[in-house]
């Protein structure tokens, strides 16, 4: 078993970095993998850049070229809905590209056209795994649900009435859905493992500075026990 384990940001990997035993560091596509062990498990970590195009490219050069086994997407998201706050933890159930948009065809918000799917699943083990973790840490607060992503950083309260409306999202973030989406073209299981750093509200910019760091050691914590696990 091989798992990718993918943030978008350095910061949102760091402390993930800095617990494993790190074999190797291949450069591609501007990105950095690091082949190595954490947990007894065989991991490749990588930074993507952020956005839907960069965590594409790099969930296929994992499944290409690292035969990962499995795929895990770990980092910070904003949380949509009242009782979500920065430092939980959201654990995708299915993800779902907001930003896309063929509506004038008849298509519903969010289908890419002529998929046989709307949403990407996580996968129902990995799923499993990460919600067992997070029952037993107990001083982090836990969601399930659908997470959307897209090329945008959300700062609105309309735009979170709408992901609530159409897609009844939990939170948002711009990686997650198009990690998922190549997994699922690909048949690789994934799941996306998210801690809230804002609300995606009017001060979303400023709440994400400072809730950066408790949100990302959350979704480490998260993503240590959850290995364990495996
Ligand atoms: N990641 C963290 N907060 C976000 C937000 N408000 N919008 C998009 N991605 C995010």
């Amino acid at each position: 078993m091989i798992l990718g384990v993918i943030s978008a940001m350095t910061e949102e990997l760091e402390l993930l970095l800095k617990d494993m035993s790190i074999q190797e560091e291949t450069k591609k596509a501007n990105m950095t993998f690091y082949r190595g062990t954490l947990e007894n498990k065989n991991i490749i970590a990588v930074v993507c850049g952020i956005g839907k195009v960069n965590a594409a490219i790099c969930t296929q050069i994992l499944i290409s070229e690292y035969n990962v086994s499995s795929i895990i997407n770990v980092g910070v998201a904003g949380g949509i809905g009242k009782n979500i706050y920065p430092g939980d933890v959201v654990v995708g159930k299915d993800l779902v590209q907001h930003d896309m948009d063929t509506t004038v065809f008849g298509d519903p918000h969010g289908q890419i056209p002529r998929l046989d799917t709307f949403d990407f699943k996580c996968n129902d083990i990995l799923v499993k795994a990460a919600l067992s973790a997070c029952e037993e840490i107990k001083e982090i607060n836990t969601f399930s649900g659908r997470i959307v992503s897209g090329d945008q950083f959300i700062s609105s309260i309309e735009k979170i009435q709408w992901f609530e409306k159409e897609f009844n999202a939990i939170a948002c973030e711009m990686e997650g859905a198009s990690i998922a989406h190549v997994c699922y073209l690909n048949n690789i299981p994934c799941v996306v493992i998210r801690s809230i750093s804002d609300n995606a509200n009017n001060g979303a910019h400023m709440d994400y500075e400072k809730f950066i760091p408790i949100a990302v050691r959350n979704s480490t914590i998260i993503l240590k026990s959850m290995l364990e696990k495996l």
